[in-house]
């Protein structure tokens, strides 16, 4: 396949975005970047410096120091960084100073998730995905990831968490999530994963 070949793969929180395109990216023997763990980077580096989300100038400051190479931080799905990251990508402040790596990261080709590929990052991307699925799926699915790490976690909590999340992503000004015009939208309430992954590949290799 062609190995300047960009995939963009966007969705609301927990949709099984992520999961879909680390698969996917191993078929296709492509780099995989999740967006999102780059905005939970900072978040993650906010909550370390009790610094004030909503500080624009201290949050540029922040994210200049931040090497985006190293996300292999423990627990950076958890729901306070969750929530974190949603408040901090508000800010264009915060989302231009990774555009570049973003792109960089994706010169010679890439599976990219998260929910501004297909419309900001990558509006050229050769194919587009918008992975969605009920509220109560989605929560189901988050629910199962983080318990598997922690056992007290509230069903409830999290399923308000993501509607939350999904509600200031969807309203922001910039980089709102949607679906991109030219994305095809698969709704993955009733589907498995691995029909999901086969529907797309199935889609690229069609061309
Ligand atoms: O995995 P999940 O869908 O729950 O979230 P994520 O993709 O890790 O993204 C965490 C948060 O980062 C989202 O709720 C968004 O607010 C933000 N984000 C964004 O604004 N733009 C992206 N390209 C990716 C994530």
């Amino acid at each position: 396949m062609d190995e300047r070949i960009i995939v963009a793969i966007d969705g609301p929180a927990a949709s099984g975005k992520g999961t879909v395109a680390k698969k996917l990216a191993k078929i296709l023997n492509l780099p995989h970047l999740d967006s999102g763990q780059l905005y939970r980077r900072i978040a993650y580096q906010v909550l370390k410096d009790s610094v004030n989300p909503n500080d624009k100038k201290a949050l540029i400051e922040l994210t200049k120091k931040i090497n985006f190479e190293n996300t292999e931080i423990e627990d950076l799905r958890n729901d306070n960084i969750s929530s974190v990251a949603s408040i901090i990508s508000q800010y264009s402040e915060v989302r231009d100073q990774l555009i570049e790596y973003q792109r960089d990261f994706a010169s010679n080709g890439a599976v990219v998730d998260g929910r501004d590929i297909g419309t900001i990052i990558f509006p050229n991307a050769k194919y587009k995905f918008y992975i969605t699925a009920s509220l109560e799926q989605r929560a189901e699915r988050r629910y199962l990831q983080l318990k598997r790490d922690n056992a007290e976690i509230d069903r409830n909590n999290i399923k308000n968490d993501i509607k939350m999340r999904d509600l200031r992503d969807i309203n922001r000004k910039i980089a709102a999530l949607r679906k991109a015009v030219d994305a095809i939208e698969i709704d993955t309430t009733e589907m498995k994963i691995d029909d999901v992954i086969d529907f797309i590949v199935k889609y690229i290799h069609k061309g």
